[in-house]
Parts: structure tokens; C-alpha cells; sequence
């Protein structure tokens, strides 16, 4: 008989983990508490900007996947709610799991299994999962989850995956379940051990984003073109140095290395050193629209426009994103009236952002591409005629200023 499956946290990772158990055959309850997010997807109100999820919609209701803002028995428990870091002390901000956990072991039967997916770092179940369950028969896993968004579906089949838990027994049950709809490799270890992988992986990314982005600085400097070494020095066949840019968002590469600074205090001094030169680029990005602003001889910020609100291309995921980040350190210094604008982001986030392309282009002299959507790499001919600040280096025109 099939184990019945409650994910827990119907967002950017729970709910395509939850559609695509139930196409694969499982028996699934999606629950969320926030009863917006349900009564839509109960409704098939949906507008997911996501390649393929409203066919995995369709197929998991076809399934019978239900929804849910009230926490059911299930066999097993997927929990994928939040882990923001705490801004003072740079920890792990296991609240939302913790809660999620609380409410779940309120109605769970011994012998269950609960998974956190949610990236959480070494050490959190031992100290804060654990104890919520005392001398109570219930199975704690990790599988902490890589995919990215804009390549959901097909990452979630093809990735390979990690699962930590206390009993070889159980790993290999919640593989099965994952087997179900992963061709990827299931590697299973102990909970410490998927932990601490899953925030190596993306501190891995923030460091390696990093030495693009100083390096981008030093160019800069010393007036030479990044983008052109970086492509000599990767022809050597052990380089592989990634994309300089102007931040880094989102939620996971952004955040997760704060957890090793946070409990390491003193070791992670790469770590530390990756996460402040990536927070600075929105700032160096600004400078350097100022300089830009003087050499073409633009006087007036209300002519100044910063395409893309996103922290990745052709998503709708605002979180912790550069343009923010800029944002922010742009009311620290008053600096007037520059508009905004995001194919993707149709609601108010800050003053002076528009909604309509060719409107926002009407209404500036100076374009700072923030995100490299499809939408501005396919409106060359638009924008040929505006100076153009290209962070991303995502356009081909004749002249275009850089990082
Ligand atoms: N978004 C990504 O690209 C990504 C990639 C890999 C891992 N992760 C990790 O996955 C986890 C989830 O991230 P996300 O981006 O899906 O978050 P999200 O904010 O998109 O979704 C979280 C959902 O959980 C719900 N929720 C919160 N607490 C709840 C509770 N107690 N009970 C029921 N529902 C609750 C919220 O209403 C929300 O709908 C995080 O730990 C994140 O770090 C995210």
C-alpha cells in the first residue's frame, strides 16, 4: 500500500515537490497555512511563471492531490517552510521549522517519518528538531533540496540528491519515495552529514561568485575588460571562473553561508570575506552609475532606470535581490527619483516602478540592466538608442558600459 505523504509549506519548493510525488503515483496532502496560497490552488486559480507546472498542476489534481491548511495524518511528512538567518547573529532562523514540526507532531502517529527539505544548518535537528519529539517514535530525515527556480521540473527529475537520517532503514524508505520521480543519484548518509553538504554547496557558489566579483573590481581598477580574461583564463583546462555580476539574492546562495559564519565564528574567514564583497556589488554598482552618469552627461536621476527586480533571470522571486539590496542603500543616500522596472513583478515594491516596458524605456535616458531576462536579451532594437549600464553582460550592442 502507498505511504501517504504531507508536504508541509506549499512555496517555491514544497509545492512543485508536492504535484510531482502525486503524478508519480503517491498519495499526497498539501498543506500550507497560508489559506491564499490553498484556496487558490484548490480553486486552480494559478499562475505559475514556471516551465511545465501548470501541466504537473493538472496531472497531480488529476491524481487526486489534495490541499490543505489543516495539518492531517500521514505516514511520512515533507517539511519545506522558510529558513531565514537571524540578522544580528547570522544564524540559522529555524522558527518557521520548529513551528512547522510542533504542529505536526500534534497530530502524527508513532513510527512516522517527518523529512525536513528545508536547507537548515549543522546541527539544527539535533538542537532544535529533536528535542519537540522526546520519547516519541518518530523518524527524523534530511533531504535538503538543489534545485533551481526557472528549471524546477526538470531539476527535480534529473538532480542528484541527499538524505540524512538516523536509521539506514529509513533512508532507504524515503529514497524509495523519491525514486519515484528523481533519475538522479540518491546518496544516503547521516542527518550532520546532509546538513552540513547542503550549505557547503551553495557557501561553494557564494565564494566562487565572489572572486568573479573582485575580480570584476579589479579590472575595473585597473581599466582592463573582465569578461575577456575570464574567457582567456578559463581556456586552461582547471579554470573555471564564473560570471561577475551585481549581487547576489535569492534565497539560498545569499543566505546559507551566513549559518558556517554564524556557528563558526573566527574559521569561516573565506566564507565571510565571499559574503561581504557579494553584498557590495548593488554599491559598487551605483558608484559606477554615477561615473557612467558624468561621462555621458546625465544630470537628472529621474532619468536613470534599473531593469529587473528579480535576483535571477525569467523568475518572479524578489528575495534579498541586488536591485533591493540597491534600493536600500540608495534611501540611505537620498538618491532621488530612479525608476524601476521587472517583466515579472506585476505588484508595487518601491516608488517609480513601472509596469509597462516601452513606458519605463520612454522615460529614461539610462538603462542599468539588473537581470538578464529574455525579455530585454530580445529588445535590442528598443533599446539600441539608450546608454546602457549592462551589470549581466547579457546585451550585444556596439557601445555598452560594464561593470
Ligand atoms: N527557493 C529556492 O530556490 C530554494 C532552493 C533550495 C532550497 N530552498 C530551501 O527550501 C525551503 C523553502 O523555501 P521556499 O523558497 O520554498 O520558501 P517559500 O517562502 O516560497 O515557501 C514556504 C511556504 O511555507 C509556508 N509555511 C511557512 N510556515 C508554515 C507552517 N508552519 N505550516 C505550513 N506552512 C508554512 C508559507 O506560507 C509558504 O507558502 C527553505 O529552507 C529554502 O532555503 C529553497
Amino acid at each position: 500500500m502507498n505511504k501517504l505523504i504531507n508536504v508541509i509549506g506549499l512555496g517555491y519548493i514544497g509545492l512543485p515537490t508536492a504535484l510531482i510525488l502525486a503524478e508519480n503515483g503517491n498519495d499526497v496532502i498539501g498543506t500550507d497555512y497560508n489559506s491564499t496560497v490553498v484556496d487558490n490552488l484548490i480553486k486552480g486559480n494559478i499562475d505559475f511563471p514556471e516551465k511545465g507546472m501548470n501541466e504537473l498542476y493538472h496531472s497531480a489534481v488529476r491524481k487526486n492531490i489534495e490541499f490543505s491548511t489543516e495539518y492531517k495524518k500521514a505516514d511520512v511528512y515533507i517539511v519545506a517552510v522558510p529558513t531565514p538567518y537571524e540578522k544580528n547573529n547570522k544564524k540559522v532562523d529555524a522558527t518557521y521549522v520548529v513551528n512547522a514540526v510542533k504542529s505536526i507532531a500534534e497530530i502524527c502517529e508513532d513510527d512516522c517519518i517527518i523529512v525536513i527539505e528545508s536547507t537548515i544548518s549543522p546541527g539544527t535537528i539535533d538542537r532544535y528538531i529533536r528535542p519537540l519529539i522526546n520519547n516519541r517514535r518518530i523518524n527524523l530525515a534530511h533531504a535538503p533540496e538543489r534545485i533551481i527556480p526557472g528549471n524546477i521540473i526538470k531539476e527535480l527529475t534529473e538532480n542528484s540528491r541527499t538524505i540524512g537520517a538516523d536509521l539506514p532503514k529509513i533512508a532507504n524508505e524515503i529514497k524509495n519515495i523519491y525514486s519515484t520521480f528523481c533519475n538522479g543519484n540518491i546518496i544516503t548518509t547521516d542527518i550532520r552529514t546532509a546538513e552540513m553538504t547542503k550549505v557547503v554547496e551553495n557557501t561553494f557558489r557564494d565564494i566562487n561568485i565572489a572572486f568573479a566579483n573582485e575580480l570584476a573590481k579589479i579590472c575595473r581598477s585597473a581599466n582592463l575588460d573582465v569578461y575577456e580574461i575570464i574567457k582567456i583564463a578559463n581556456m586552461h583546462p582547471r579554470v573555471n571562473i564564473l560570471t561577475p555580476g551585481p549581487g547576489v539574492g535569492g534565497h539560498c546562495i545569499s543566505v546559507d553561508p551566513w549559518f558556517l559564519v554564524g556557528d563558526y565564528p573566527g574559521l569561516a574567514n573565506i566564507i565571510l570575506a565571499a559574503r561581504k564583497i557579494n553584498d557590495s556589488m548593488p554599491e559598487f554598482v551605483l558608484e559606477r552609475t554615477s561615473e557612467i552618469m558624468k561621462e555621458e552627461n546625465i544630470t537628472d536621476t529621474s532619468r536613470v532606470g534599473f531593469y529587473g527586480l528579480t535576483y535571477k533571470e525569467n523568475v518572479d522571486d524578489i528575495r534579498e535581490s541586488p536591485t533591493l539590496q540597491l534600493l536600500d542603500s540608495m534611501k540611505k543616500h537620498l538618491c532621488g527619483q530612479i525608476k524601476v522596472y521587472d517583466p515579472y513583478i506585476k505588484y508595487e515594491v518601491t516608488a517609480n516602478q513601472y509596469y509597462d516596458f516601452d513606458k519605463f524605456l520612454d522615460d529614461i535616458d539610462l538603462l542599468v540592466i539588473m537581470v538578464g531576462h529574455d525579455e530585454i536579451k530580445d529588445s535590442l532594437d528598443k533599446i539600441k538608442n539608450k546608454v546602457i549600464f549592462d551589470t549581466r553582460n547579457v546585451v550585444n550592442l556596439p557601445k555598452v558600459y560594464h561593470l
